[in-house]
């Protein structure tokens, strides 16, 4: 029986993972900052270990208590709206130290184990908003093309040893805690120069009739990642995703 540890499962897309993978008979570690484990079915398959990625000790527990795994997905991250210029440089660094430097460094504390065995998959979340520039999402872009970078290269090392990595990019998803978490970073609508555009940006956000991005579309691209060998390097999730995919070739 395989093994899944998946970083934020206490809400949003990490949770669905983890459902989707529980009702696909893998032992999942579903991991969360607060250990929670009653937003999932019980099963003797699931285990809730608490990891905070930026967080070096708690890393190196949760990678000890978890054991031998086969995939590793790295879902763990939130974003902030705000010009540019008006984003604080601390939560620049808040968000880098999340969405970058947590799945590197949980990236890094797995690997020895999938190199010594000659198997292994990694799955970066990452983001659509990647392919595509957008306003007021720059520090929040930049720590998602990181990743994407720091994955595509990673994956040529890993090649020899049989371990596979891969990006699932989604789409907007409403329906998860991310735009309420990225709300507590927002700036610029107090501000003269920067108000036009904050205020027509969220009215884009609210248009209900683009198509987004659902839970179960990421546990679909990540279960794909996770179990075809033969699946690309970059995995658009959600109909927006797939369709900026599209767009740009
Ligand atoms: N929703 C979207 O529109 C969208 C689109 C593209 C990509 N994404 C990406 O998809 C991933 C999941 O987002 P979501 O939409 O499911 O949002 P969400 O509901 O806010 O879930 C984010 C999860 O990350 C966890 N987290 C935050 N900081 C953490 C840390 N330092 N260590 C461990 N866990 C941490 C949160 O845990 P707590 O409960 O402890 O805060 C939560 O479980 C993120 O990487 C996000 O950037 C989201």
């Amino acid at each position: 029986m395989k093994t899944v540890l998946i970083t934020g499962c206490s809400s949003g897309f990490g949770l669905e993972i983890a459902r989707y993978f529980l009702a696909r008979d893998w032992q999942v570690i579903a991991t969360m900052r607060t250990p929670r484990a009653d937003v999932l079915p019980p099963s003797e398959r699931l285990r809730v270990l608490a990891l905070d990625v930026t967080d070096p000790e708690s890393i190196r527990q949760a990678v000890e208590a978890a054991g031998p795994i086969d995939v590793l997905v790295n879902n763990a991250g939130f974003g902030a709206a705000s010009p540019a210029e008006l984003v604080p440089i601390a939560t620049v660094r808040e968000i880098f130290e999340t969405n970058t430097f947590g799945t590197i460094a949980l990236t890094q504390a797995v690997l020895p184990q999938f190199r010594q065995r000659k198997a292994g998959v990694v799955v970066n979340v990452t983001s659509s908003v990647t392919l595509k520039a957008l306003p007021l999402i720059a520090a929040y872009r930049a720590s998602k093309a990181a990743v994407n970078a720091f994955t595509e290269s990673m994956a040529m090392e890993l090649e020899q040893f049989g371990v596979r990595a891969h990006l699932v990019l989604p789409g907007r998803a409403p329906d998860t805690r991310f735009a309420e978490n990225a709300h507590a970073h927002m700036h610029g609508l107090d501000n003269e120069a920067y108000a036009g555009l904050v205020r027509d940006v969220f009215a884009q956000f609210q248009d209900t009739s683009a198509p987004v991005t659902q839970a179960q579309d990421v546990a679909e691209a990540v279960w794909h990642a996770a179990t075809d060998p033969s699946s690309p390097m970059r995995i658009p999730a959600g109909a927006d995703a797939k369709a900026w995919a599209a767009e740009v070739g």
